[in-house]
């Protein structure tokens, strides 16, 4: 059993429930261990205070310092990360790999972020200057979701700190095994006691971080939770919430000359990490006529033959869902599709090696009616035909959500006025819509956010401006009317 508790840098057991995460591509144990109890949160909170005072009163050039050796301590780890992250939810070996190299890497970059926009300022005025800072908020609770459970909120807890705030972070209960070995990581690195707390949990835990004395809530997952968060929060402006959350999102695929090109970047816009990317395509767009059905002939063909395994099958490009439940949700939100109308091209199953495993699938849904405007977190790609390009735009928009999207097409003023019109914070050319750059801001209006953009704009909500206007004397000042 694992301990559950990270407080003031000393694990212990949680005092709550127990409960294990399987690895869903052969139902071992993952992870198990208890869950951490209210009191247990409370310490967390505590000792984060007590420690964050000190770590921001220090020197930039401190705090940098240990986050560089960080980089370096995650990079020496950076197998056992993607291991653990395959045990918990499948993802395969390339892929984890890949989250892995990742933690590291976003290091730099949001070294550079904390310089470039929440650094410091000073220019000459003619009473004497002006000073611009930026300050800590505080405690920081951080909420992981399990698609990238080391990444995202890795990339939320180093600009915190950086910043000068310390965190209180509660991994996924799906994905709990990567947030022990990032501990090891920052206790290497000489991080202080107490500005990394770790509670393991699920809902209950969660809800006692978001009910204790917290200035800010950094928050990536569903937008179900994100949404139901934001009404927490509502009437205390003083706690900050950064809410990254999912998408519906849309890909048009429009005349470009290569098929076979614009069917890869659809397949793997929608089927990356087996549809467990919040930028993941769920929604296809492609005029009618003989050559969108080519198209649709060559994504159906990748569907088929796109290879599914587990982390020790080297060539699979995709592994299970993250848990039986997820396979049968995926499966279930196909059959509610063909009630509706959706002409299946491909299907969704769950396959015979059992867990998560489930085969990509894709859907016909022009001629449905009534197809909610959700995020199925799996690989099941809705095709959608058009017969102008501004009626594909308009089916894109047609969402709630903004979260990324993109255009296939050969054609720049095509792309002038999808670039124009389309509702997407990340909008990609020509390229999956999965797959973000760190060195970006990531996040997009409508339900997918709350305006507080991760990666490199995590700078941003880490910290608060503080402007000053500095005179070294106290001088008379005059003004029209007032007395001399
Ligand atoms: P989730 O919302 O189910 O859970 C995220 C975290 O919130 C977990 O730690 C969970 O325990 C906690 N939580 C959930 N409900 C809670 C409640 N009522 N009270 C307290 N805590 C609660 O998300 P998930 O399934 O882990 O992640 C997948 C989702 O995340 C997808 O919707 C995906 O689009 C989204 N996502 C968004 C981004 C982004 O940057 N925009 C990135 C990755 C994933
Ligand atoms: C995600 O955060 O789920 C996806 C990031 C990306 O690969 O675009």
């Amino acid at each position: 059993m694992a301990k559950s508790a990270y407080i003031n840098g000393r694990w212990s057991d949680g005092k709550d429930d127990w409960f294990e995460k399987t690895n869903p591509a052969n139902g071992e144990t993952s992870w198990d261990g208890q869950a951490c109890s209210d009191d247990q949160v409370e310490d967390a909170i505590s000792a984060a205070r007590v420690a964050q005072s000190d770590w921001a009163r220090r020197p930039q050039h401190d705090r940098t310092t240990i986050l560089e050796k960080y980089a370096e301590e995650v990079t020496k780890r950076a197998d056992a990360i993607a291991e653990a992250i395959s045990r918990d939810m499948g993802k395969v070996a390339w892929d984890a790999k890949a989250e892995a190299g990742a933690m590291a890497g976003k290091i730099a970059i949001s070294i550079k972020a904390q310089v470039e926009r929440a650094g410091t300022a000073y220019s000459e005025a003619a009473f004497g200057s002006m000073h611009l800072t930026h300050r800590p908020h505080g405690v920081m609770a951080v909420f992981g979701p399990f698609n990238f459970p080391g990444h995202l909120p890795n990339g939320h807890m180093v600009p915190a700190l950086l910043a000068g705030n310390a965190c209180v972070f509660k991994p996924s209960e799906l994905a709990p095994s990567v947030a022990h070995i990032m501990v090891e990581a920052f206790e290497a690195a000489g991080l202080p006691e107490g500005l990394v707390n770790v509670v393991q949990g699920g809902r209950d835990t969660g809800a006692a971080l978001l009910d204790g004395d917290i200035n800010g809530l950094l928050f990536t997952g569903s937008a179900q939770t994100g949404l139901f968060f934001h009404r927490h929060f509502a009437g205390r402006p003083e706690v900050i919430l950064a809410l990254e959350m999912g998408g519906n999102n849309p890909l048009i695929i429009w005349d470009p000359a290569d098929i076979d090109a614009a069917a890869d970047i659809a397949a793997q816009s929608a089927f990356l990490t087996t549809g467990q990317r919040c930028s993941c395509a769920r929604r296809v767009i492609l005029p009618t006529g003989k050559w969108g059905d080519q198209v649709v002939e060559a994504i159906v063909a990748r569907a088929k033959s796109l290879r599914i395994g587990d982390a020790s099958e080297g060539d699979a490009f995709m592994g299970p869902l993250v848990s039986e439940q997820a396979a049968q949700n995926a499966v279930d939100f196909q059959m509610m599709l063909s009630k509706k109308g959706g002409k299946t091209l491909r299907r969704l199953k769950r396959m015979d090696r059992g867990g998560g495993f489930v085969t990509a699938g894709v859907i016909d849904v022009t001629a449905a009616t009534d197809i909610p405007d959700e995020e199925l977190f799996g690989p099941l790609m809705q095709i959608i035909r058009v017969d102008d390009f501004d009626q594909a735009i308009q089916r894109a928009n047609d969402t709630k959500y903004g979260l990324s999207g993109g255009l296939v097409s050969d054609d720049d003023a095509r792309w002038l006025q999808a670039h124009a019109e389309m509702k997407a914070g990340i909008l990609n050319r020509n390229r999956p819509t999965a797959g973000a750059s760190g060195a970006m801001p990531f996040g997009g209006p409508g339900h997918s956010g709350n305006f507080r953009p991760g990666a490199y704009y995590a700078a941003d909500y880490c910290a608060w401006p503080q402007a000053s206007q500095v005179s070294d004397q106290a001088t008379r000042l005059g003004a029209v009317g007032f007395p001399k």
